[in-house]
């Protein structure tokens, strides 16, 4: 079979061995359910609470300050609607940026059609937040800030500390999505005046179908479901074990190798884009020159479309990403890109490529052979550059 390049671990990732190892006696011999007091619930219940320091540990939060969710959607969901829903004093602002990921602007979009009102702050054409709209626009009745930690498409990362002490000055919540660089990058919750933060297990890889919120202790939130008193009642229903140990275990590991890791994969990362520079005309760097991520790139490459050069190269062996999004039946331009004023036709000439545990030099070496090729075929087919 063709050998093939997976270059899209901002969408997943794949499940470590060792993960995957420490997750399968939870699903066989250990299966019992984490609320029962027999000997098989005691041993969930306790694999599940070690677990739940590990997970702790990376973000310097206290375990009990960890809550186990369904996915990063979820813990997004539960974050803003659980916040702005129980809102004291009349608060009904909620404020978040123009760039998040669709969990969040989902998310915030049924609030204002609850009748909540939303303010989104814009980015610079490196895809940073803008701290100083940010300081205007808050006032007293801002109950909720949410900005994202790493932004999923470019990668770069966000002025979370600034944003949260802002926030704080106006008496509101911070909430951060972390999706994307909890076990990339240090996170310290304590240091950095983080309220809340959404984590997802399948994007450091653990399997899909586990996430967290970390809830600072003496905040109160409503949940979104009701039923047993799981997680203390913030996420009911009963939990999901084995994706818990895994999350843990994935953590563990990214806790050891984070530093490393993001030594090898920025410069896969870096000599990715510089060669790209020399084997192709007309390309744009997509947030390059400012703190990001270490294993995110996006490029464009005006002249083509996203999709087709998407497709193109996936034929060749490579799996990318376009930030762009299929609604309507039309294909839409990344509103990322375009909040970072990118003309739509630009921002639909754009690839992501992500990488993680498991990128190799070999990958690289593979793009770096078939995109000049594609790329030609394709612009001489469009007539582009
Ligand atoms: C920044 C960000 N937030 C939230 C999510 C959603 O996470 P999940 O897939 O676990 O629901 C993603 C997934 O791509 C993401 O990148």
């Amino acid at each position: 079979m063709k050998k093939r390049y997976y270059f899209d671990h901002n969408a997943t990732t794949p499940v470590r061995p060792e993960v995957l190892d420490a997750m399968l006696p939870y699903l066989t011999e250990k299966y019992g359910n984490a609320s029962s007091v027999h000997s098989f619930g005691r041993d969930a219940r306790h694999a599940m609470e070690k677990s739940r320091e590990i997970v702790a540990t990376l973000i310097n939060a206290d375990p009990e300050e960890i809550y186990f969710t369904g996915c990063g959607t979820e813990s997004d969901n539960i974050a803003l609607t659980g916040t702005m829903t129980s809102a004291r004093d009349g608060k009904n602002r909620l404020i978040t940026s123009k760039v998040e990921h669709s969990a969040i602007m989902n998310t915030a979009a049924k609030l204002k059609h609850d009748g909540f009102q939303i303010t989104y702050i814009g980015v610079d054409e490196y895809c940073r937040t803008d701290i100083n709209q940010l300081k205007n626009v808050i006032d007293n009745n801002t109950a909720l800030v949410s900005i994202m930690h790493g932004n999923n498409e470019t990668g770069v990362l966000q002025n979370i500390e600034e944003a949260a002490k802002i926030a704080h000055s106006a008496g509101a919540v911070f909430h951060t999505d972390a999706v994307q660089s909890a076990g990339k990058i240090p996170i310290d919750v304590k240091k950095m005046g983080i309220d809340m933060l959404s984590m997802s297990g399948h994007k450091l890889n653990a399997p899909k179908g586990i996430g967290v919120l970390y809830i600072k202790k003496g905040l109160k939130i409503t949940p979104l479901t009701y039923g047993g008193s799981h997680e203390r009642g913030i996420r009911p229903g009963t939990e999901n074990v084995a994706g818990i140990v895994a999350l843990a275990k994935a953590v563990d590991l990214a806790m050891q190798d984070m530093e490393n890791e993001a030594v090898t994969i920025s410069a896969l990362r870096d000599r990715l884009e510089s060669e790209i520079e020399h084997v192709v005309s007309n390309v744009l760097f997509n947030g390059r020159g400012v703190p990001r991520l270490p294993g995110t790139s996006n490029i464009s490459f005006p002249g083509v479309d996203g999709e087709a050069l998407l497709f193109s190269m996936d034929i060749e062996g490579v799996a990318a990403s376009t930030g762009s999004a299929c609604t309507t039946g039309e294909v839409e331009p990344s509103h990322v890109l375009v909040a970072m004023g990118r003309e739509p036709k630009t921002a639909q000439s754009s690839l992501r490529f992500s990488m993680g545990w498991g990128t190799t030099d070999a990958g690289v070496d593979h793009i770096l052979n078939r995109l000049p090729v594609v790329l030609n075929r394709l612009r001489s087919i469009s007539g582009g550059i």
